[in-house]
């Protein structure tokens, strides 16, 4: 559902030449709507910043889009289609437009700091056959970050090809949404904890998407836990070692049986390996 509303979002790209805040919010809204029933990272529990001080919330023009992860001083993680497939298909996207909030556990970011981003670099690949695959982009910050070692710290990612096994654990943390509650401050982070999925498993369980080596899935079968839309761009990191292996991605729906959530798969070479030469990290 949502790759066929992302790809008619990047045709509308593609013949307008130029995406306005009215029809940014109105994929915002799709994007909602199409998380139906669940609010909110689905089946996990309130968490505090502290437990997860790595996460920042991301913000469009001012309102709520997506989850984030700090990697140094100066570099954030997030998904490609947080900041729409630019440039291929060349959308008015302007880093000034976007903004992160650290060190909150709140998706207004009240309590936290507020950094502007001066350049937002999307993989080269991503969104080439708009089916997900290099869904990552790295914001670098206008100012550094003060890191505060409590509410404010970076995450460690894996060495290129170091790959975690099925049946490990990763915490998901977000703040999903609803439309409703956009403007809802009361609003806490979440986090669940869901195993890793072989990459065979997932093919048969998503056949209507093309799985690919940069995609990490994870999941119940038997469903009910799982990221949600809104937390998209977030971290999944090794429950073990706190280290990050995936970004939130995409899902079909949310938390259903044999539907496992799909993130950006930060292990892989063409992945890990280009974050390496954009950022030294
Ligand atoms: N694409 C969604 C977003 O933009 C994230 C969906 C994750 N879904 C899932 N079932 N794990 O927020």
């Amino acid at each position: 559902m949502h790759k066929i509303m992302f790809c008619f979002l990047s045709v509308l790209g593609v013949v307008v030449d130029g995406f306005t805040h009215k029809e940014y919010n109105q994929y915002l809204i799709s994007r909602q709507l199409n998380g139906f029933k669940s609010l909110e990272i689905v089946g996990g529990d309130e968490v505090d910043i502290k437990q997860h001080p790595y996460q920042v919330s991301l913000y469009y023009s001012n309102e709520f889009s997506c989850g984030g992860s700090i990697v140094s001083e100066s570099y954030v993680l997030t998904a490609g289609h947080c900041v729409l497939p630019y440039p291929t298909y060349k959308f008015n996207f302007n880093p000034k437009d976007y903004h992160i909030r650290v060190g909150s556990s709140y998706m207004d970011g009240r309590g936290g700091k507020k950094y502007n981003i001066n350049a937002i670099t999307v993989h080269p690949e991503y969104c080439k056959l708009c089916d997900f695959d290099y869904d990552i982009a790295v914001m670098k910050l206008s100012t550094k970050i003060a890191l505060n070692g409590i509410t404010v710290k970076t995450v460690q990612l894996p060495e290129s090809g170091k790959f975690l096994k099925s049946g490990e654990n990763i915490v998901v943390t977000g703040w999903g949404d609803t439309t409703i509650k956009l403007d809802d401050c009361s609003d806490v982070l979440r986090a669940v904890t869901v195993p890793v999925q072989s990459l065979e498993h997932c093919v048969k369980q998503l056949t209507m998407f093309t799985i690919t080596d940069r995609m990490l899935c994870a999941g119940f079968d038997e469903g009910g836990k799982d990221a949600c839309q809104g937390d998209s761009g977030g971290p999944a990191v090794a429950e073990s070692s706190s280290v990050q292996y995936g970004i939130v991605s995409f899902g079909l729906g949310c938390a259903r049986p044999n539907k496992p959530g799909v993130y950006t798969n930060i292990a892989a070479p063409p992945i890990r390996d280009w974050i390496k030469n954009l950022t030294g990290i």
